[in-house]
Formats: structure tokens, C-alpha cells, sequence
């Protein structure tokens, strides 16, 4: 009995061994510093994915602005001066930007690889947004998106019975909902089309706000899903993204009026040069409703915000 158990700790301790000199990777001159964690291959995962902000805080005091973790396999560079973003912006040429959209979209979103050397499409997404997000398709998605703004903020006194009674909301509240509702309409239209009927409106705006919810529940996770925690790991996030999903159907956005080029470019090519299945298709629309409101409404509230707290230009932060 005596003689397993040494064996075993000699077997355990050589592991050890190995993974200490194989399995941590040093600082090389001119890098920066690097946390390998106190677990094999998962490294700083747990602690990453248990509070991402806070443990970005911590070491970012301990470490200084850019830092090395490794996360679940993969040694991540974090980078937290937002002054220094410009500098790696302007080494585009030199990032693989594409290798890391395909394969972060498939972790997050759950849908099959738009990678066309993975074999399950043969389109050019890239190619997608840059005709119906830019140059001649901008005017008219601006112009959709400024009259949703319009009839979101203005004409919600239409679902309240006295025009007398303000609705109250903090300023996070109000920026989420008003971008989140606008955005959405925008991008994948409304299903009732502008039926005057407010019980119907009322009902397809709760529905928009329920969207809201489960779009919060997910985003919440989602660097702990770039890092390469499974999803299954997160219960309600999990449930959130394919309640989304199931919004998103094929012969649920076909019922829907004004839906943007984009979307239905996108269905369009989903169906003709992929052979995702349709929870795969649905998954891909979950995708774009993500790119579309994440950095959208933290950057909404953050300009507001300052706009308010340094409303007299004396005190605004450029002076
Ligand atoms: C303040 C708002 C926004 C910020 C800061 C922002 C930032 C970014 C960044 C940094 C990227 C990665 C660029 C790259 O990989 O080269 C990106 C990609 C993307 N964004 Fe935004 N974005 C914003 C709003 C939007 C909106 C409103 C949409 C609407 C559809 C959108 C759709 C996309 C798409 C589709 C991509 C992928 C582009 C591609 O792969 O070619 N974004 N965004």
C-alpha cells in the first residue's frame, strides 16, 4: 500500500515537474509581464471568469497597464490604457483580426464556423458588412435608426394613459432601453409593421425589452466566453442567448416589415451559400444583434454622462 501511494507521489510530483518546465512560459525581453496562474492549463480562468473587471483592476495595479494571462489553454495580452489603443489599432496590418473573430463568434454564439476553409460557408462576411453598413447603405440605415430614437423617446406617452405622468429612469436604465429598442427595430424591423393598435404596440415593445434582459444576462459572461469558458458553465446565460436565438427563426423574421439590408442579406446568404442548420442561422442573427449593441450602449451612457457632468465646458475633461 505504502509503496503505490510513493509511486503515485513520485508520478504526481514528476508532473509537476514537467509542466513547471514545460507548461509555463517567462517573460522574454520586451514582453510584457506574465501570470501563468496557479492551475495547469486553466491558469487565471476561475478567477477571470468569476469577476473579469475586478481581476483586470487587481492586476493592472500589480502589473501596470499591459499584462500576459493565461486563460484556459491561451495567453491572452491585456492592454488597459485606453491611450494606447490608437498605437495597436495602427498595427491592423500585422493582426490577424479575422483567425480571432472566426473562432471568438463560434465559442460565443454557438454557431458553425463562417471560416470558409472550415467548409460550412462559402461566404464572404466581411464583404456583407461592408456593403450594407457602409458608404451608400449608411444614409438610409442612419435615417431609420434616427426615426426609431424619435418615435422611442417622443411617442411614449402613446403607451401611457396620461401624458401628464413622467416616466423616471437613471440614465444607465434610459440609455439601454432607448439604444437597445432603436437598434434592434433598425436592424431586424418591427413585426407589426406601424399598427396603431397600442395594446399590440405595447405588447411588441415588451417583447424588444425582453430581448433587453436576456441580451444583458449574456453580455455579462461574454469575456469569460472570449477566454474559453464553455458556456454550459453559465446556466442562465446560456438559456438568455438561445432565447434570443429562438427569436430569430427564419419564419420569424420573415413575418417582420423594414428588416435592414444587413439582416436580410444575411438570411438570404445564410440560405443559399451555407449549410447551417436553423438554429445555426439563428445564431448568426444573435452574432449581429450582439456587434450591434454592445460597445453601442456603454459608449451612449458613457457620452452622456460626461455631456451632463461636464455640461459647462469649463469643467469638461478636454480643458
Ligand atoms: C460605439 C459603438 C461601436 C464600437 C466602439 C464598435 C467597435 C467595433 C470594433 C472595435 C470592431 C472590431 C473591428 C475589427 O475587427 O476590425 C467592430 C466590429 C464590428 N462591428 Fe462594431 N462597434 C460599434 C457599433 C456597431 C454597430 C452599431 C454595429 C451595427 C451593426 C456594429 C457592427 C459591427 C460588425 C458587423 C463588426 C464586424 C466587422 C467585420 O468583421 O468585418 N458595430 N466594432
Amino acid at each position: 500500500m505504502i509503496i503505490v501511494a510513493l509511486i503515485w507521489a513520485v508520478v504526481v510530483g514528476l508532473c509537476c515537474l514537467l509542466w513547471l518546465a514545460v507548461g509555463i512560459r517567462r517573460r522574454q525581453p520586451g514582453e510584457p509581464t506574465v501570470e501563468n496562474g496557479l492551475i495547469p492549463y486553466l491558469g487565471c480562468a476561475l478567477q477571470f471568469g468569476a469577476n473579469p473587471l475586478q481581476f483586470l483592476h487587481s492586476r493592472q495595479k500589480k502589473y501596470g497597464h499591459i499584462f500576459t494571462c493565461k486563460i484556459a489553454g491561451q495567453y491572452i495580452h491585456f492592454l488597459c490604457d485606453p491611450f494606447s489603443y490608437h498605437s495597436v489599432i495602427r498595427q491592423g496590418r500585422h493582426l490577424d483580426w479575422r483567425k480571432f473573430h472566426f473562432a471568438t463568434s463560434v465559442k460565443a454564439f454557438g454557431h458553425d464556423s463562417f471560416d470558409p476553409r472550415h467548409g460550412h460557408t462559402t461566404e464572404n462576411l466581411h464583404q456583407t458588412f461592408l456593403k450594407t453598413l457602409q458608404g451608400e447603405a449608411l444614409p438610409s440605415l442612419i435615417e431609420t435608426m434616427m426615426a426609431h430614437l424619435q418615435d422611442v423617446m417622443l411617442r411614449s406617452d402613446t403607451l401611457s394613459p396620461s401624458k401628464d405622468q413622467w416616466e423616471v429612469d437613471g440614465i444607465f436604465a434610459f440609455c439601454y432601453k432607448v439604444m437597445f429598442e432603436s437598434g434592434y427595430l433598425t436592424l431586424f424591423g418591427k413585426e407589426l409593421g406601424e399598427d396603431k393598435c397600442q395594446a399590440r404596440q405595447a405588447a411588441q415593445k415588451a417583447l424588444v425589452l425582453n430581448a433587453l434582459e436576456n441580451f444583458k444576462e449574456f453580455d455579462k459572461i461574454f469575456p469569460a466566453l472570449v477566454a474559453g469558458l464553455p458556456i454550459h458553465v453559465f446556466k442562465s446565460a446560456y438559456s438568455a442567448r438561445e432565447n434570443l436565438a429562438k427569436t430569430m427563426h427564419a419564419e420569424k423574421l420573415s413575418k417582420r416589415e423594414n428588416v435592414s439590408d444587413l439582416i436580410s442579406m444575411r438570411m438570404i446568404l445564410n440560405d443559399s451559400l451555407s449549410t447551417f442548420n436553423d438554429v445555426s442561422k439563428a445564431r448568426t442573427h444573435v452574432a449581429l444583434l450582439w456587434a450591434s449593441q454592445a460597445n453601442t450602449l456603454p459608449a451612449t451612457f458613457w457620452s452622456l454622462f460626461y455631456m451632463i457632468r461636464y455640461a459647462d465646458k469649463s469643467l469638461s475633461p478636454c480643458s
